[in-house]
């Protein structure tokens, strides 16, 4: 995270030595990206790309039918990046200016995935059957502190945590624990009581949730707007490509 006693240098020096460094290592970093299975005609988001770094392997892989963004919080290494890729002549690569910590805002991904990960060798037919749709899953970011723990430690027991919203079929969003269906309540064997959530509203609004591939709108949730403001910068336009 980058903050103020980051303890990289942003100077002409400190610009040079990634550069070598992805030099020297663009063999493993392909490799690396193999493993990903970054493929031609992907989008890819290289978060703190510096001053270009592995951002021209990339574009490289993705090829002219993909798209590459580069995109690091110090406007010093990305005027470099800038540079750097118009003497490549990388057509398939932009540069936004930001950090991955500006915004934190919650909101679902729906994504092709891969159902021979390690991580869901764990889940039982039935379970993945019935949380997957033609290939795509549903996943939930950056919902709060308890999210966030839960997630960590399914990563770390390599245990996805599949499940749905605490309520019953169209009884709309729940904020709070006691306004939660008593057959949903019953089915529980821990309930955690974090209080009003933080994005309740008056409309009854879930998470919004964006299909990754179309960058079509699924559903409009909470945070819909500062969304659609984000995407842009991203030159993604949630509007004008509407509803999946
Ligand atoms: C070690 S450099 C890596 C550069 C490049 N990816 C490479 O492979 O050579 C890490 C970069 O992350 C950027 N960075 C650090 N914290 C960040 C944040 N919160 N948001 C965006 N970029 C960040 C830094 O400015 C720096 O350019």
């Amino acid at each position: 995270m980058r903050t103020d006693n980051y303890p990289l240098a942003s100077n002409p020096a400190e610009i040079k030595r990634p550069g070598i460094q992805a030099e020297s290592l663009a063999e493993e970093t392909a490799i690396m990206l193999g493993h990903i299975g970054v493929k031609a005609g992907d989008a890819c988001l290289d978060l703190g790309c510096g001053a270009g770094g592995i951002t021209d392997l990339l574009a490289a892989r993705v090829g002219p039918g993909g798209r590459v963004i580069g995109m690091d919080v110090d406007e010093f290494s990305l005027t470099a990046a800038r540079t750097w890729a118009e003497g490549l002549a990388l057509d398939n690569v932009d540069f936004v200016c930001g950090s991955i910590f500006d915004n934190d805002l919650p909101f679902s991904t729906v994504a092709p995935f891969r159902p021979d990960h390690e991580i869901y060798k764990k889940v039982a037919p039935f379970v993945m059957a019935n949380s997957t749709k033609v290939g795509t899953l549903d996943m939930l970011l950056n919902a709060g502190v308890f999210h966030n723990e839960m997630t960590k430690q399914s990563l770390g027991r390599m245990m996805p945590v599949l499940g749905s919203s605490a309520n019953t079929s169209l009884t709309g969003s729940k904020y709070r624990l006691e306004d939660i269906d008593q057959p949903v309540l019953d089915a529980g064997d821990i309930l955690v009581d974090g209080g009003l959530s933080k994005y309740h509203n008056d409309e009854g609004k879930s998470s919004t949730i964006i299909d990754f591939e179309s960058f079509k709108t699924i559903r409009i949730g909470v945070c819909y707007d500062k969304l659609c403001e984000i995407f842009l910068k991203f030159k993604i336009d949630l509007l004008a490509n509407g509803m999946a």
